[in-house]
């Protein structure tokens, strides 16, 4: 149990927080041509994200157990369907998909810290950023080396139980990483790009939304949320009872939705200013940040602190992605948790190697369509696993679970507050992915003939 309701605002905020933010939603932003990706993007958190998240928490603190086994209870409880309980095994699956590769980009800020320490980026043009950055990336075993490093502080850290390391990390990095983000900020602003990286994020045309922007949008909803795949759930089951659930799931939303929208707002700039390629992909982040340090005053320092706080903040959601997973091995074989990590991990890390492949030996191997591993990886395990889980999810607590449940829960004292409950729960949330995958599937182009 978390010793406070505090306590648990720290983990939740720390596993939403984290490469999903400074990493993730500034380059696909930058792919799926800005503004209305990031307006779809910030629907889609408060409309679907915040309901799932809450849905999350009181099923799993309602059930009090790792996901699957939340979800075995309560169906059991409640005599409804056991297909119920493939939420939880999906979302054990999706979490095994996403620490993959979510180890591999962790390691290259590890790398990163390194570099920025000795200097090597002081003074650089973007040209030079992003050549170093190619070098990097075509190097298999450095990469390799990094990764295993990352996986290995994730299971040390997990192994030895959650709350002590957590607390006193995400105490100290939230409040930093915000204050760097507002340094790269004030550079952005001074750069000569800032209009334009504004513009950029934040003009919406009809004319450049494409189906597949919505979808990935969603995606990115979900997976910066933490949601859909049970994450939040298993941290939902270490929840005082006694703490208020809708005022923490907001307050974690907006958290992480502040800090998505600075590092978009301190990284296009940059990009602009260098005339680099907003949509050049995973790499935006490894390239902007080091050219803006290295020609700041004490960017070294700096530059170096702000990879570490990277490191940080990925080290904090890649503990609770494995925790649906972990949670499960330990409750059902009464295994001991380090052990099960050193299992759970070993086979991730070993999947891992696909990515660290797809950005050199394997750049030509694609799995589906022109999808490296990586990429396909990540496009079935955020795009449709998540959403996928999140909807059921919803619908489980909106018309599976009695009322009175979620009532005592969420603490729904009026007739009010039960009806935007259940408005956003069981119609506006379900809606939204269903709407987005109906989108994806016809083609955003042919729905818009056919409404013209
Ligand atoms: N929310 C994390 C991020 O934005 O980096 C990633 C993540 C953590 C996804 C936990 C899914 C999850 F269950």
């Amino acid at each position: 149990m978390w010793s406070s309701r505090w306590l648990f605002v720290l983990a939740a905020a720390g596993s939403a927080v984290g490469l999903g933010n400074i990493w993730k939603f500034p380059y696909i932003a930058g792919e799926n041509g800005g503004g209305a990706f990031v307006l779809v993007y910030l629907a889609c958190v408060a409309l679907v994200g915040v309901p799932i998240m809450l849905a999350e928490v009181l099923i799993g603190r309602e059930g009090r157990q790792s996901p699957i086994n939340t979800m075995r209870f309560l169906t059991q409880q409640h005599h409804r369907r056991p297909t119920w309980v493939l939420i939880g095994w999906m979302g054990v699956l999706a979490g095994f998909l996403i620490l993959s590769y979510y180890a591999v980009i962790a390691g290259w800020a590890i790398f990163y810290i390194l570099r920025m320490a000795d200097g090597t980026f002081d003074g650089v043009t973007g040209e030079y950023a992003n050549q170093a950055f190619n070098e990097f990336l075509a190097n298999p075993w450095q990469m390799v080396f990094w990764h295993t490093l990352f996986m290995g502080v994730t299971v040390f850290i997990v192994g030895r139980g959650v709350i002590r390391g957590l607390e006193s990390a995400i105490r100290w990095f939230m409040p930093l990483l915000f204050v760097l983000l507002l340094v790269l900020l004030g550079y952005g602003v001074t750069s000569g790009g800032f209009a334009q990286g504004v513009d950029f994020m934040f003009r919406f045309e009809w004319g450049s939304v494409t189906g597949e922007a919505f979808l990935v949008a969603m995606g990115q909803a979900f997976f910066t949320l933490s949601v859909g795949m049970g994450a939040i759930m298993a941290y939902g089951a270490y929840v005082p009872s006694s703490a208020s659930i809708t005022g923490t799931v907001v307050t974690i939303a907006a958290l992480d939705t502040v800090v998505a929208v600075a590092a978009g707002l301190a990284i296009f700039p940059i990009v602009f200013a260098n005339g680099l390629e907003p949509g050049q992909g995973p790499g935006l982040m490894f390239v902007t940040i080091p050219l803006a340090f290295g020609n700041l005053p004490l960017g070294a320092l700096f530059g170096a602190i702000f990879f570490l706080l990277v490191s940080f903040a990925a080290i904090t959601s890649a503990i609770s992605i494995t925790e649906p997973a972990l949670a499960y091995l330990v409750e059902e074989y009464n295994a001991k948790r380090s052990r099960v990590a050193i299992t759970l991990c070993s086979f991730c890390w070993l999947l891992g190697i696909g990515t660290v492949l797809s950005f050199n030996e394997w750049s030509d191997v694609h799995v589906v369509g022109d999808l490296t591993i990586f990429a396909f990886v990540d496009y079935v395990s955020q795009n449709i696993m998540l959403p996928l889980g999140g909807l059921f999810i919803v619908l489980f607590a909106a018309y599976a679970l009695p009322k009175a449940v979620v009532q005592s829960q969420l603490r729904l004292s009026n007739r009010a507050q039960e009806l935007i409950w259940r408005t956003l729960a069981g119609v506006v949330a379900p809606l939204g992915v269903l709407s987005v995958f109906l989108v994806t599937i016809v083609g955003f182009d042919r729905l818009k003939d056919w409404f013209s």
